[in-house]
């Protein structure tokens, strides 16, 4: 399973830094090429040379030594890689890479890469179960990194509880499971929109609505995981791209939305739109900001194109064509009306008015219609869990 990939792993400065000898020298034995980059932190933990002895590789450390192997060190190792395994992976490296600061070399090779990055976090319960480190892991998540689950038990630091790094054949299991994952999307295009459009009402206000952009942020780190070419576009959203992906197009209008989508259509194999896109627009957009006068102020909305119907009637036999459908009400009936209206493969229908579904959170509770009639009813699950089933479902009416 891990012949010959190409694998870089991070150590940090924690007491666990003796564990990642063990799991570079398994990976080693299960046929994997091993880089190991090390902080400067963790190198009072354990010796460069120990892992040069381990791996038969150089190791990395310092941003600006003489390089001797690589053009420009941080990038080509970061471009050469398969997978990224950081472990053990501090609060600090976990704050670090989820918000960008590159103040090292493996804090800016993790900036660089496109390759899977996988965390597997060790540090003392309070530190891991602070809302600081879990939002940090949360945001990792979302942007498309993965995250081995610390073990629980007596840490080194005296503390009981969920902190400790798992055993190394455990971590090296993980990865293994991850290279498993069979690229079953590679050589195939998806096309996803996500977040919410807006319409200008001057320069400084516009109508919007409450898309966070998690659910097709997260259908897309699902589609680039399975190895397709993915392209997201995107209106306003509150989390950051996940990784991996061939194209980020950022809109605002939902003319602009349509644009994008459209020079990416033709030869896209599956298109699914979980963007929430304003229907109207302000009919005059005022050069200068509108004054407050004593009276009411009333604004002429007009139509916006339905970009759904219109990819509806363009779509070719080979495409697979899924829409997303936000009620508060009937649901599944105006779920089925626009199943067909828009002429779809099948409709994913969120009641966005109930605890757990819809706008902002990580989760959803979602129902899928297909043309057969079929409705396949899914339990509140986080919105990556139920991106896998949508792309399953998706892949199904591929073939
Ligand atoms: O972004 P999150 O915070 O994670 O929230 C997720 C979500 C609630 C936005 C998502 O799950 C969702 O339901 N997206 C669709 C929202 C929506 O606009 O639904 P609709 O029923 O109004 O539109 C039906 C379909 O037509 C959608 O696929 C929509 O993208 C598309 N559409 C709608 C109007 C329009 N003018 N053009 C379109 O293409």
């Amino acid at each position: 399973m891990l012949k010959d990939k190409k694998i870089i792993l991070g150590v940090t400065g924690g007491i666990a830094a003796y564990k990642a000898v063990e799991i570079a020298s398994r990976l080693k034995k299960a046929g994997a090429v091993v880089r190991v980059v090390m902080t400067e932190e963790a190198k009072k933990f354990v010796t460069e040379l120990t892992f040069r002895e381990i791996t038969g590789q150089p190791v990395t450390s310092d941003m600006w030594a003489e390089i001797q192997h690589y053009s420009v060190a941080h990038i080509s190792l970061a471009e050469w890689a398969d997978l990224v395994l950081v472990a053990p992976a501090t609060a600090n490296i976990l704050a670090k890479a989820d918000v960008g600061i590159a103040d090292d070399f493996l804090s800016t090779m993790l900036l660089a890469t496109k390759a899977i990055v996988v965390y597997s976090p060790a540090m003392n319960t309070n530190m891991f179960n602070h809302p600081a480190t879990q939002g940090h892991i949360a945001s990792l998540k979302a942007k498309g990194a993965r995250i081995i689950e610390p073990a629980s038990g007596v840490l080194a630091c005296g503390a009981v509880g969920a902190g400790r790094l798992p055993e190394p054949v455990d971590v090296v299991e993980a990865v293994e499971k991850i290279f498993a994952v069979k690229q079953s999307l590679a050589g195939k295009k998806v096309l996803v929109t996500a977040g919410g459009t807006i319409e200008p009402l001057d320069p400084i206000r516009f109508i919007a609505n409450h898309s966070s952009g998690r659910q097709g942020y997260a259908i897309a780190a699902e589609a680039a995981a399975r190895g397709a070419e993915v392209v997201l576009v995107s209106g306003q959203a509150a989390v950051e791209p996940p990784v991996g992906l061939a194209k980020f197009v950022k809109v605002d209008t939902t003319r602009q939305m349509r644009e994008a989508v459209l020079a990416d259509f033709d030869d896209a194999d599956i298109i699914i739109k979980a963007a929430a896109v304003a229907d109207y627009r302000p009919k005059t957009v005022a050069a200068n900001k509108i004054k407050k006068t004593d009276d009411d102020f009333v604004i002429e909305l007009e139509r916006n194109p339905d970009i759904l119907k219109e990819l509806g009637g363009l779509k070719k036999s080979n495409q697979v064509l899924v829409g997303f459908a936000a009620e508060t009400q009937n649901l599944l009936q105006y779920a089925q009306s626009k199943l067909e209206k828009k002429n779809l493969d099948f409709i994913v229908a969120n009641d966005v008015s109930k605890p757990g579904a819809g706008f902002q959170g990580d989760t959803n509770i979602i129902k899928i219609l297909s043309r057969d009639g079929s409705v396949e009813e899914l339990p509140l699950m986080t919105k990556r869990e139920l991106s896998a089933i949508i792309m399953d479902r998706a892949e199904a009416k591929l073939k």
